[in-house]
């Protein structure tokens, strides 16, 4: 897309906390992206020390016209940090600085920082504006939607947190050019996961542009952050705080999850787990008859084409089981897996144990 073309708009319905997801090229660094917010007098960019050098000083110009005072704040990187300690680093910034509230936060950076900055707006003052400005393809067609914000807990990720909407989403095409391979990688996981649970010409469509899009080519990004912010809005608008349809965005993170603690968090990233995933989850689509198997090799196909594991780590099928008991889908012990009704469309379902054993023994490696 070229820097001239005008950015493109999905709007979130959620009455009068609706808010617009801008897509483009370019546009962290035009005011005019910035025109509807409220008006402050101060705003505070919370970034990490990976992204600041990037983008935060094109940012910063962009807003200077607009707030009396831009104030930056740089979080360590890494989901590590997502905790307690460096989420209080942003109330420090926030009271050191006299913010106040009708102060504008700016989350710039990867689901990281936008969890843990739209925490800190939903809580500070009892909450402030906040914009999402996401900068990798994982946060701009997933995390930065939909208003879960959240930090870690030693005992369980993502267990406290908020639903608390972002008044505006800038999704800068050109922040992908920075992106390491295996990140945009783990991004395109979350794109290929809306295909199989809600539109299978979404999925044709990924399949013919996987290489331009693992090439990153602009317009083939371009159109897929857009449908994918699409369908995510369609879900998030119906069911805003999951209590039953916005559960099957989740495709393939029942068994991700469990890949992701039982290797020990930062071994596979979240993407590449939630693909492995979604290839196990379609072998249990499959067994429960959903759908037939050339959809499961079609899917495998495309995941491993996107740059991800198709085959999941020897845990063993009793450590996978237990792993997946403590998830917060499950139910009084029960695992509720998102599993493929038919092609296009996805429910919440149990599964006999002996069933997911043989997946597992299917799908990973042997010891
Ligand atoms: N709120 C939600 O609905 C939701 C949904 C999915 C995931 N998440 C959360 O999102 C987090 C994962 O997000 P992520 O995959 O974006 O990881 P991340 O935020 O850790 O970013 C990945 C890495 O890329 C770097 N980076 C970011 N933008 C860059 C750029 N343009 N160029 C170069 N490097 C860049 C980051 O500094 C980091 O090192 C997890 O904590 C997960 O729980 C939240
Ligand atoms: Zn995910």
């Amino acid at each position: 897309m070229p820097l001239s073309a005008p950015p493109e708009s999905v709007e979130i319905q959620l009455g009068d906390r609706s808010y617009p997801i801008l897509i483009g090229s370019g546009l962290l660094g035009d005011p005019g992206s910035y025109a509807a917010l409220p008006s402050a007098a101060t705003a505070l960019i919370v970034t990490n020390t990976t992204v600041a050098p990037l983008y935060a000083e094109t940012l910063r110009a962009a807003l200077a016209n607009r707030f009396r005072a831009v104030h930056l704040l740089e979080l360590p990187d890494g989901e590590a940090y997502k905790d307690w300690q460096t989420l209080n680093l942003i109330f420090d910034a926030l009271l050191s600085h006299g913010c106040d509230r009708k102060t504008v936060l700016f989350a710039l950076g990867g689901g990281v920082v936008g969890d843990m900055t739209g925490f800190a707006a939903a809580s500070y003052m009892r909450g402030v504006p906040f914009v999402q400005v996401p900068t990798t393809l994982l946060a701009q067609v997933d995390s930065s939607v939909g208003g879960k914000t959240a930090i870690n807990h030693p005992l369980g990720k993502n267990m406290i947190g908020a639903f608390y909407q972002p008044r505006l989403v800038l999704c800068d095409l050109s922040t992908l050019t920075t992106l390491p391979p295996r990140e945009l990688s783990a991004g395109l996981a979350e794109i290929i996961k809306y295909g199989p649970i809600h539109d299978m010409a979404f999925m044709d469509w990924i399949e013919a542009n996987i290489d331009a899009m693992v090439a990153r080519d602009p317009s083939a990004l371009a159109h897929a952050v857009k449908r994918s912010c699409e369908i995510k809005a369609e879900v998030v608008g119906q069911d805003e705080r999951e209590t039953g349809l916005r559960a099957i965005l989740n495709f393939g993170h029942t068994f991700g999850h469990a890949i992701e603690s039982g290797l020990g968090y930062g071994e596979w990233l979240h993407g590449e787990a939630v693909g492995c995933g979604m290839v196990m989850a379609a072998h249990l689509s499959q067994r429960l008859g959903g759908v037939d198997e050339a959809f499961v090799q079609r899917l495998t196909a495309l995941i491993q084409k996107a740059g991800l594991p198709v085959v999941g780590p020897a845990l063993g099928a009793e450590r996978y089981l237990e792993l997946m008991r403590i998830d917060k889908k499950s139910e009084a012990g029960e695992i509720r897996f998102v599993v493929i009704d038919k092609p296009g469309s996805a429910i919440m379902r149990g599964a006999p144990d002996a069933m997911v054993r043989e997946v597992l023994a299917q799908c990973c490696e042997k010891n």
